[in-house]
């Protein structure tokens, strides 16, 4: 099942009506999610949250490894969305709980994971320090609006308690 156009589609949905993600709408086309999923399917993660009963996705959470060698134990890049009309219903926190069971099963070599959230976006600030991710403080300017406005977007992580190293493997 090619489930692109439906991710599209509840990116451009989310973005619209909850904004707190970076990407501007314009910039939600074929080439953003087939890149995101090419590499999460390839060297990171991928999960969607379906309704049963409609069968639509209602929830998508994806990370991947950047192609430095250097930063082979991180996966960056963090991405959780929800459709506004399934949101406050625990499925952000189900998207998160399944990714970090992946992680505990099988990426051993993954240290940190982190992403950015906006400043204004407390809901997905608090949202994440539940999860235990940390704040490593704001990136001061790293955003620039379509307006010409600078923001300061906060930095977070969250480590891996089994983390090994695997250089010679
Ligand atoms: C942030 C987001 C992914 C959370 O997903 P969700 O399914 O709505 O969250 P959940 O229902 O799983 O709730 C998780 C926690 O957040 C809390 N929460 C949910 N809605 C809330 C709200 N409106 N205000 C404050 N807290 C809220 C819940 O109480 C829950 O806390 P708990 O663990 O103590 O029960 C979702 O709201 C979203 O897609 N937002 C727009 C896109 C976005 O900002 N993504 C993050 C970009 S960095």
């Amino acid at each position: 099942m090619d489930m692109a156009p439906a991710l599209k589609d509840l990116h451009h949905k989310v973005s619209r009506l909850s904004g707190g993600i970076i990407r501007y709408d314009d910039e939600i086309n074929d080439a953003y999610i087939h890149h995101f999923l090419e590499k999460s399917l390839k060297n990171g993660i991928s999960l969607v949250a379906v309704d049963f009963e409609t069968q639509k996705i209602v929830g998508e959470i994806h990370a991947y490894t950047l192609s430095l060698i250097a930063f082979r134990h991180m996966l960056s890049e963090l991405t959780i969305i929800v459709d506004p009309d399934y949101q406050g219903q625990g499925i952000g926190k189900r998207l998160f709980t399944e990714f970090f069971n992946i992680v505990d099963a099988d990426f051993s070599h993954i240290h940190r994971i982190e992403l950015y959230v906006r400043n204004f976006n407390d809901k997905a600030i608090r949202f994440y320090e539940k999860l235990g991710f940390i704040n490593e403080g704001p990136q001061k300017n790293k955003i620039l609006t379509k307006d010409g406005v600078l923001e300061t977007p906060l930095h977070m992580a969250w480590f891996n308690p089994k983390y090994r190293h695997n250089y010679w493997e």
